[in-house]
């Protein structure tokens, strides 16, 4: 039973990220953010189980401070953490070495809370999808038939599948209602053309995983896209890879509500999809022809987030955090419909009765008060969710406060939730819809003139303008 954990990261946001994790918990925990600390901890008080410590920013004295750890303490137990595997390469710091260091488990950033108690509770997750094409090189060729409720199975398109060469998870194929083939398993080689020999018989669209391994999904497509930033690599995969990861996440929250660790992921979703929209040749394909919103809701919360980056990237005065906040907020702008009955995910305001718009224009405040519980969501977003319906004009809800008192950041998602709706009300693709949304009266008296300019650039081929 792991009692007391020191903890070193010189990231502030991180330690942010993991005092969330473990306020309210049962295990006693110290954190510092300076290396000279470490060693002062644990020699103040030798009486810490596990001490964890990042080597993100990797410097000599580091290393110092392991051997110092495993020579004088060789009962603690030591976890690194590190934000990118290759790290740990460049220190040579390969299986073998960690042994000799004394150190049990490296946990890749950013982890998710479940990971890291896992590791704390001495589940390796060194061995985990980061590096298991070191532990597996077998053919995957075992299959079963799986008889379980389609509701604990999650589905990505086939196309927007991407796996690298091991499997994080088990992947199935949906034979019927409830049943599944088992095709991969976790740890094993991917081989498309396993899928290939089932496509013969009948069109394979979708691949499964089991809706318990989605935060495993969304962390590793994540960490993923994060790599495929600078690479020259196929744009729809991309952008198909994006949207996707988006939409399971957004499930994530819908289905399983809000935890501090759906946050974290959260920013990383955040982050992918700003990097993505900063390539203006991506960005341009993307309205050209990919972004074709359904009319479903969490297509809608995307729509809002993808058009709120858009507006961010052409504003002048949004910094890199604040489009993280804004892109946060835009996402989790509706939560507070989750309080609402069922139909409201689908229902359109003009299609309302009077009660059912007096139950909705309660959703900003009801979902303020959900996110309320959660410390790391910074104040701005919840300003966001808070205002995302307030009009310049002042028709807005729930104050119907005046265009110069409304949050600029929820300025920003209340333009891109307009026109998210606009074009599945439309059924426009978004480059023909902006003409005609730019031109509509309601649209220059609702909102800031500066941030419908902004949405606008986006539209505009760079080069070409
Ligand atoms: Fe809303
Ligand atoms: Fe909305």
């Amino acid at each position: 039973m792991v009692n007391k954990v020191l903890f070193f990261d010189d990231d502030i946001n991180w330690a942010k990220t993991l005092d969330g994790y473990f306020k309210g918990s049962k295990i006693d925990f110290c954190q510092v953010t300076t290396i000279a600390d470490i060693r002062a901890k644990i020699t103040q008080d030798s009486t810490y189980d596990i001490v964890i410590i990042d080597i993100s920013n990797p410097k000599r004295s580091i290393l110092e401070v392991i051997r110092y750890i495993k020579l004088n303490f060789p009962s603690v137990k030591m976890i690194l953490t590190v934000s990118d595997i290759k790290i740990l390469n460049k220190l040579g710091l390969t299986g073998g070495a960690l042994l000799k260091l004394g150190v049990e488990d490296v946990v890749v950033k950013p982890y998710s809370k479940e990971i890291l108690i896992k590791s704390i509770n001495g589940i390796k997750q060194f061995e985990t999808w980061k590096t298991l094409k070191n532990v597996s090189e077998e053919e995957d060729d075992q299959e079963e038939t799986v008889r379980e409720p389609d509701d604990y199975f999650t589905g990505v398109k086939l196309e927007n599948y991407v796996s690298g060469s091991i499997n994080v998870f088990d992947l199935y194929l949906r034979t019927g209602r409830n049943n599944y083939i088992r095709i991969f398993h976790r740890g094993k080689k991917f081989n498309r053309l396993k899928i290939e020999k089932y496509q013969s018989n009948e069109k394979i669209n979708y691949l499964y995983f089991k809706t318990a391994d989605r935060g495993t999904y969304i962390n590793f497509t994540n960490k993923l896209l994060e790599k495929m930033v600078d690479k020259d690599l196929n744009v729809s995969k991309k952008a198909g890879l994006v949207k996707e990861v988006s939409e399971i996440y957004i499930d994530e929250i819908f289905t399983k509500g809000i935890d501090a660790q759906i946050v974290t992921e959260g920013e990383s979703v955040c982050r992918n999809v700003f990097n993505l929209i900063q390539e203006d040749e991506i960005l341009f394909e993307l309205l050209e022809g990919y972004l074709n919103l359904e009319k479903s809701f969490r297509s809608h919360l995307f729509g809002t987030m993808f058009f709120s980056s858009v507006i961010c990237k052409n504003v002048t005065w949004a910094s890199e955090n604040t489009v993280e906040k804004t892109c946060l907020g835009a996402m989790l702008h509706d939560i507070g419909i989750l309080k609402l009955p069922e139909i409201f995910k689908t229902l359109s305001v003009k299609a309302m009765t009077a009660g059912q718009l007096v139950q909705y224009k309660n959703h900003p405040a009801a979902g303020v008060e959900m996110l309320a519980k959660f410390p790391s969501i910074s104040e701005p977003v919840k300003q966001i969710v808070y205002q995302h319906h307030e009009m310049a004009d002042g028709s807005g809800f729930p104050n119907g406060l005046p265009g110069i008192r409304i949050f600029p950041l929820a300025r920003i998602v209340a333009l891109a939730n307009c026109f998210s709706n606009y074009i599945v009300e439309k059924k426009m693709a978004p480059k023909q819809a902006i003409h005609e949304f730019v031109m509509e009266r309601n649209t220059l008296i609702k909102f800031d003139q500066a941030l419908i300019k902004s949405l606008i650039i986006g539209f505009i081929k760079k080069g070409k303008a």
